[in-house]
């Protein structure tokens, strides 16, 4: 940490405030301005204040106080916030990450977790990737092409980076066929192969600097190489470099895959944390699934990594849903309905759906989509975290 920090508490508990700012002060290196229990009071703190860490004590005025750390989350970026609670439930937890909080702890307070977590939140500052979130990777597969993969990797990523307000990498892995960037009407001035041949120079502000940023969102956009040819020089091995090179800096990567089981999408799918297996719901694409899911097996991919998306579902498709899940042997982690007019013109226009049309019935679908995931990654990451708290008790 290299600049002061302060240190401000919310809370409607003096006696618990107490304890708090007293654990606060032995650590000399932050300010520590007290406490307070008035929002606007609290506000005005933390918008004079250079760096600040919020300690929110949740139990009581909860709703209001989701409100408030989604507010000074979106509007103050240099605030982080650490939540204390006596009994905190999963799905409460979810929803203060969701608003913006990367650190929590639990009553009784013991004070060496106290410390750590504050730590953890006072380093995130000169962090790039903030250690609570790591970066996660995200591929849109099939084996077929003309599924919808580009459709659901542009749309998921932007409004990934809508809902987290994190910075999202929206990798074109088409070595031959990259669409992103005429989704997305962007002419980049780099691409992969750019970035490939300077692996060695890459760090936070050159992937910032080089990377297409989309509009004034977080999001930002490798895009495939302009030659057929330029593929042929790209390694598997340049791949795995890259995507660890990129998931230093960002929080999350969204690949849009190639329709194809070469070496160099098998590496960027192996590196994912998430593959959404993605098809319509007919006999051969299901037929297609079965021997992606046998593959992937193969290759020692878990289980839970493997999801199954339904692009372009219909209420009345001859397949059902419970079909689909019957002979894949698996839930169905999303469906995105059919509307082709809708992502036609969108396409057409270099517009993402969600931003040309976000009343469409895909729009809504791909916003709950990435509510859906974060959420299942804001869940994972608390029940690991309380595991590990126990595991240190
Ligand atoms: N939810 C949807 N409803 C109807 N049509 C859709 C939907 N999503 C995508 N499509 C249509 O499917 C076609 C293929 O989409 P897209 O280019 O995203 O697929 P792809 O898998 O990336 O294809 P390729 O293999 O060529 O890279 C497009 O014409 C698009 O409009
Ligand atoms: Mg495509």
């Amino acid at each position: 940490m290299t600049e002061s920090v302060s240190t401000l508490v919310l809370s409607d508990d003096a006696q618990a405030a107490g304890i708090i700012g007293m654990f606060l002060k032995e650590l000399d290196k932050f300010d520590c301005r007290g406490y307070v229990s008035d929002l606007s009071q609290a506000y005005e703190i933390i918008a004079s204040a250079k760096r600040i860490l919020l300690v929110v004590d949740i139990d009581d005025r909860t709703e209001q106080k989701i409100d408030f750390v989604t507010k000074i989350s979106a509007e103050i970026p240099d605030c982080k916030v650490l939540i204390v609670s006596e009994n905190p439930s999963v799905e409460l937890m979810v929803k203060l990450m969701r608003a913006g909080a990367r650190e929590f702890v639990s009553y009784p307070l013991i004070k060496t977790e106290f410390l750590n977590s504050i730590q953890k939140l006072a380093d995130s500052f000169d962090a790039p990737v903030k250690e609570s979130s790591r970066c996660r990777i995200i591929s849109v597969f099939s084996n077929k092409g003309g599924i919808g993969k580009t459709s659901i990797a542009t749309n998921l990523a932007l409004e990934i980076a809508k809902t987290t307000k994190e910075n999202v990498a929206l990798v074109d892995l088409n070595f031959q066929l990259g669409d992103v960037t005429t989704f997305l009407d962007l002419k980049p001035s780099f691409n992969i192969s750019y970035m490939i041949e300077n692996l060695g120079k890459i760090n936070e502000d050159f992937l910032l600097s080089t990377l297409e940023k989309y509009k004034d969102t977080s999001l930002y956009v490798l895009a495939d190489p302009p030659f057929f040819k330029m593929a042929d020089d790209v390694s598997p091995k340049q791949i795995d470099r890259l995507i660890t090179l990129l998931s230093k800096t960002f929080a999350f990567i969204v690949i849009d895959s190639a329709s194809a089981f070469d070496d160099k999408t098998i590496t960027a799918l192996g590196k994912s944390d998430l593959v959404l297996l993605t098809a319509v719901a007919n006999l051969p694409a299901m037929r297609n699934c079965q021997r992606c899911l046998e593959l992937f097996s193969k290759l020692g991919f878990a289980n839970d990594k493997i999801q199954i998306l339904i692009n372009r579902y219909m209420e009345n498709d001859e397949v059902t849903s419970d079909d689909v899940e019957q002979v894949l042997g698996k839930k169905i982690y999303w469906k995105i309905p059919n509307n082709y007019f809708t992502m036609m013109s969108a396409i057409n226009k270099g517009i993402p759906v969600v931003e040309l049309n976000p009343s469409s019935n895909v729009a809504k679908s791909y916003r709950d989509f990435s509510l859906f995931l974060t959420d299942n990654i804001f869940r994972a990451d608390f029940e690991n975290k309380l595991k590990n708290n126990r595991k240190d008790d």
